[in-house]
């Protein structure tokens, strides 16, 4: 039997409110200082400390408006689900998932798919399995869709065992096992020969992955084919003062599919 949807689903934030409040906060308060001080000197120069958090602040509520209701997050997921060349037979993996959006998107196009996503829900990302679990439900698709605590370093499935992987935003951020280039080489592992792979991810800080023409060789040598790695601003708008190395200056797609 179908399932029934129960709610809608609430896939979260990349920029972390904690963060933001934070910020601003520190900003508001200082900027009162700033207020009550008598001498002009000092008033002029907490007001100028004070300007720093709250720029930080105003910017990253920016952000953080143009992620959630400017919809910039949804088309980005649409990118990497977009680019991924699969018939929806099998299953397929999502790695470092959050609150679950892709691996449920994965399991809405391809109706027949089976689906596990995989994060680690450390304290300091505002994400949990349950919710990913809450979200599942709220459209439908639990049955189909499952998620693990795991790392991408040491994903917890055998060689070839995947038709499919995706992964947005997250090998950037491993820092166990071999670090970004390690969980793209675990990506390849997982995936059955013939599967599909798109990833979206900083690939184009050099600090990260090196150069771009090196990361997809070494791709190749991974045992990927047809790889190809292009850059986000070419799929998808960059919205005003996003574009940033930071922000999304840096981020790109790569597809391939296991020899
Ligand atoms: C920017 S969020 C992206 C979440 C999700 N892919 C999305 O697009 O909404 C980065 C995610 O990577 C996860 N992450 C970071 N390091 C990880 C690791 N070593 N293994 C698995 N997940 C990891 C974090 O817990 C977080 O959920």
């Amino acid at each position: 039997m179908k399932a029934k949807a129960s709610g809608k689903a609430e896939f979260g934030n990349w920029i972390r409110l904690r963060i933001v409040v934070t910020f601003l906060l520190i900003g508001v308060a200082l900027a009162g200082v700033a207020f009550l001080v008598g001498d002009p000197v000092w008033r002029i120069a907490v007001g100028a400390v004070a300007a720093v958090p709250l720029g930080i602040g105003i910017y990253l509520t920016y952000v953080y408006l143009m992620f959630g209701a400017g919809g910039v997050q949804r088309r980005l997921w649409d990118s990497v689900l977009d680019a991924l060349v699969w018939d929806g037979a099998g299953e397929a993996l999502d790695i470092g998932t959050g609150q679950g959006a892709l691996a449920v998107g994965l399991a809405q196009r391809w109706p027949q798919a089976r689906v596990v996503g995989v994060d680690l829900w450390a304290a300091d990302w505002e994400y949990s399995k349950d919710a990913c679990a809450r979200n599942a439900r709220a459209v439908g698709v639990d049955s189909r869709v499952r998620f693990e605590r795991a790392s991408a370093a040491t994903l917890p499935f055998g060689d070839k065992s995947m038709e499919a992987v995706v992964s947005h935003f997250v090998f950037h951020e491993v820092k166990d096992g071999g670090g970004a280039m390690g969980a793209m080489a675990e990506a390849v592992r997982v995936l059955k020969p013939g599967g599909a792979m798109a990833v979206q991810d900083m690939f184009f800080d050099r600090r990260v992955y090196g150069e771009a023409e090196t990361l997809v060789e070494r791709l190749r040598a991974m045992g990927l084919v047809d790889v190809r790695l292009v850059r986000l601003s070419a799929r998808v708008r960059i919205p005003w003062g996003m574009g940033g190395r930071r922000v999304l200056g840096c981020a790109g797609l790569v597809t391939g599919v296991k020899a």
